[in-house]
């Protein structure tokens, strides 16, 4: 974890060009939206989104919004066509997040997605985040930019809060003052080829059912918080049967090895939990493809680790 302290960079050409240069070095930056403060990282740098989980401690993976300059950049990204092409006219730039499918040449991390084959994208409105996107020509993945199991910010003040903030744990805070909108974006995704509403936000559903011409289905929300609608997902699981906590292969099997346990392929051969969790999806779909049953080495449950260890369980279940 970075002991550094915070920046807090000014919002002036300076702090975005030093915003701008931090994210492609691979550091991590918060900066204001027009819904909330977002924690950003380059989304084609796996071990720079890793440092989003490392710093939220964020206990699981979650899939993570794309964020682009434009449309343009966005349909690079992800397959905008139809409906999602109809509400990305319509909304963007704004608070609205459409989860498409992802084009597998578009170079996004694995753990941006969690492994999924689909991509939220959104192309936010809020000048400094435009600024920042358009100066360092990168795609961003960005969470809210707060601790996990705490609410979104929408304040440099609330991301930098010494009780539950991300101060100390993040190289800078672009500071624009509050956020306009307050509430997260409004996430749609498609389901049979029907739109439904994965999660309300800053833009109404009755907007967007205008423009689509006929009523959203609406994602049942259960227990889980509005927050969190990856909750509700399907999660990416390799189609071999996989084994835990693996010293050493079995006949047939493939290994992914960690630290001292050297596999076929590896997480991270120096026992690092930040490239491991950069690699994490990419080397599980690397494996299935070898199409023979997966064992994984231990992997300590401290720190990423715990996010790690809740994937691989996950994948290990029973189905
Ligand atoms: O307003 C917002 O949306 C803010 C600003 C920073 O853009 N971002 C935000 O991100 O709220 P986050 O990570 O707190 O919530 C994003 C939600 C996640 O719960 C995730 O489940 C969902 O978006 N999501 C992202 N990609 C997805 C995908 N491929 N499929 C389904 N859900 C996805
Ligand atoms: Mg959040």
């Amino acid at each position: 974890m970075p002991a550094a302290p915070t920046l807090t960079l000014r919002p002036d050409a300076q702090g975005i060009a030093s915003a701008a240069r931090l994210l492609a070095d691979g550091a991590t930056v918060a900066l204001p939206t027009e819904t909330v403060y977002g924690l950003a990282a380059n989304a084609r740098d796996g071990a720079a989104v890793a440092r989003i989980y490392q710093a939220k401690g964020r206990p699981a993976f979650n899939p993570l919004i794309v964020h682009c300059v434009d449309m343009a950049a966005a349909g690079r990204i992800g397959v905008l066509g139809g409906e999602a092409e109809a509400l990305a006219r319509a909304f963007w730039p704004g608070p609205l997040t459409l989860v498409v499918p992802l084009r597998a040449d578009a170079g996004i991390a694995g753990i941006v997605t969690a492994g999924l084959d689909s991509v939220g994208l959104r192309v936010p409105a809020h000048r400094l985040a435009q600024a920042v996107l358009r100066e360092s020509g990168l795609a961003l993945a960005m969470p809210s930019a707060n601790a996990s199991g705490r609410i979104s910010p929408t304040t440099a003040a609330h991301v930098l809060d010494p009780d539950g903030g991300l101060a100390g744990r993040i190289a800078a805070v672009l500071d624009g003052g509050a956020c306009p909108v307050g509430v997260e974006s409004t996430i749609i995704g498609w389901r049979d080829g029907a739109a439904v509403l994965l999660r309300p936000g800053g833009i109404a559903a009755e907007d967007i059912e205008a423009v689509l011409g006929h009523p959203l289905a609406r994602a049942a929300m259960g227990g889980d918080t509005p927050d969190s609608p990856g909750q509700l997902l399907s999660h990416y699981a390799p189609a071999a049967p996989v084994r835990l906590d693996a010293q050493e292969a079995q006949a047939g099997e493939t290994l992914i090895g960690f630290g001292p346990v050297a596999g076929d392929l590896t997480l991270s051969a120096s026992g690092d939990l930040a490239e491991a969790a950069a690699r994490l999806f990419d080397v599980l779909r690397e494996a299935d493809r070898r199409g023979l049953p997966i064992a994984v080495a231990p992997i300590p449950a401290q720190g990423l680790g715990l996010a790690i260890n809740d994937r691989l369980a996950r994948a290990a279940a029973p189905r």
